[in-house]
């Protein structure tokens, strides 16, 4: 099985594709790594152990990381997410404990093993837990197999400013540091998980699982829902971080291009935007496959189906 380190602020989003990969026999799930982003850290780690608790995992290693950007004071999500960052279902507080050990050192000590060399980081929040870790041990990129990350936008635009998505606005710095890194990257922005919509449909095929998960998934959904259709007119949720691990389970359903990219650090107005040379206008290198587009039918097939491997 692939191993993999899930970086994650969760997040109802982020709950799905966490359970995604733990209904995944191709991935091995070495750790959680939570950051502040959504919400602040104390409740990132505590959902991040709900999650693990739903799925039937307590064994799964959850650590804390980063309390707050590199740079810049935190800018968090409760209009998207919930007080909690994951309201919704009704979850049992966590009984599992946290891991004593920072979600930095955790990341540095994995990765420089002599097996270190085969780990994927999934990056589903803010960049700072990476970018520390680079900042800690520089030794561990090229180190890195690869890192798949949810962030950005460039023809879709932003959704926390006009030019910014949100896990790079919340942290620009480290994402800078992350896309200068010399690291494979894969990036799902904003126009790949704009194409992959809840629906009444799609969340009624999810609680139709009739398990502990499919019911708190979709009650997920449902409040989550909410507020791009409000605030957008959307008819629909985007299922942001779980394209991040359905990549890593079938990267045929996406496409896209090896670009390169910039993350914007000095200008208030562009904050954080993800300025892609999609076609290759700067000779500056290649350092990110970004995509683009998704079969959206064949990414929800996947999710039903995996999820429903998750106990009853
Ligand atoms: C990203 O921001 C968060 O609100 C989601 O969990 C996702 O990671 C989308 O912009
Ligand atoms: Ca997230």
């Amino acid at each position: 099985a692939r191993k993999i380190i899930i970086d994650t602020d969760p997040g109802q989003d982020d709950a799905v594709a966490i359970l995604l990969a733990l209904g995944s026999h191709e991935l091995d799930v070495l750790g959680l790594t939570a950051v502040a982003g959504n919400v602040p850290l104390r409740l990132t780690e505590k959902n991040a152990r709900k999650i693990c608790e739903l799925a039937g995992r307590p064994d799964i290693k959850v650590f804390a990381g980063a309390i707050h950007p590199l740079m810049r004071p935190l800018v968090t999500a409760e209009e998207v997410h919930g007080e909690s960052g994951l309201n919704g279902p009704r979850l049992p507080e966590p009984t599992m404990p946290l891991q004593a050990q920072h979600a930095v050192d955790f990341i540095v000590e994995t990765l420089m093993r002599d097996d270190g060399v085969s780990v994927t980081l999934c990056a589903l929040g803010p960049l700072t837990n990476i970018a520390l870790a680079l900042i800690r041990e520089p030794r561990i990129a090229p180190r890195i197999r690869e890192i798949v990350l949810m962030g950005g936008g460039f023809f879709e635009g932003g959704n926390v400013t006009p030019a910014a998505e949100f896990n790079i606005h919340v942290d620009p710095h480290a994402a800078d540091i992350v896309f200068k890194a010399g690291i494979p990257i894969v990036m799902m922005p904003l126009d790949v998980t704009h194409k992959v919509l809840t629906s009444a449909s799609r969340i009624e095929a999810i609680r139709k699982l009739d398990s502990k998960v499919g019911h708190a998934v979709a009650a997920m959904l449902e409040f989550f829902e909410r507020f791009d259709e409000e605030k957008y007119g959307t008819d629909g949720g985007p299922l942001h971080d779980p394209c991040v691990i359905a990549y890593l389970l079938k990267p045929e359903l996406f496409e896209g291009r090896n670009c390169n990219v910039v993350v914007e650090t000095t200008s208030e107005l562009t904050m954080g935007m993800t300025v892609v040379d999609w076609w290759g206008v700067t000779k500056r290198p290649k350092n990110a496959l970004v995509m683009r587009d998704i079969d959206a039918e064949g990414f929800f097939a996947l999710l039903v189906e995996r999820l429903a491997r998750l106990p009853s």
